[in-house]
């Protein structure tokens, strides 16, 4: 991983990207959502603060165990003055997203163990395939055509 000396403060994209470990277009990415910005040169390129490197860090570990990055975003945004976050923020975070993941965990349990139905099925039933309905969030209250004008009057 390339070393950046410290008496720099502004980054490039490529510096960042070299040193991140995420691509460019990601991070051109994560600049478009406002999960990290940029001020622009007189040539118009972009230059980072040195502490975008940690606010990248948290935002790839984020993903990693599946966070939306809407989520991320307003995570960062709540901390005081947009500063980057610490250790403890990550610590905190992290706790409070472990309901959420746990969810997630079981839902893909759920998944994988009904994952050898559908496998040369095809048919994504709403009513009985667990790929196309994986919470069966409309099993209680409707089924098939039901479903459909339901979606097709909220257009
Ligand atoms: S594709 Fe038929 S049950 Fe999932």
């Amino acid at each position: 991983m390339p070393q950046i000396p410290e008496k720099i403060h502004e980054l490039t994209v490529g510096q960042v990207s070299a040193r991140s470990g995420a691509a460019v277009s990601a991070l051109h990415f994560y600049e478009a959502k406002g999960l990290i910005s940029s001020r622009r040169t007189s040539g118009n390129q972009r230059r980072y603060s040195r502490d975008t490197l940690r606010r990248v860090a948290f935002i790839r570990a984020a993903q990693r165990v599946g966070i939306p990055l809407a989520t991320i975003r307003d995570a960062l945004a709540e901390l005081p003055e947009g500063r980057t976050p610490t250790r403890e923020d990550w610590a905190g975070l992290s706790q409070t997203w472990r309901s959420e993941l746990d969810e997630r965990i079981k839902q893909l349990g759920r998944l994988r163990d009904h994952l050898t139905d559908c496998i040369g099925c095809g048919c994504l039933s709403l009513e009985t395939c667990v790929l196309s309905n994986p919470d069966d969030v409309f099993g209680d209250r409707l089924v098939g055509s039901r479903l459909l004008n339901e979606r097709r009057a909220a257009r």
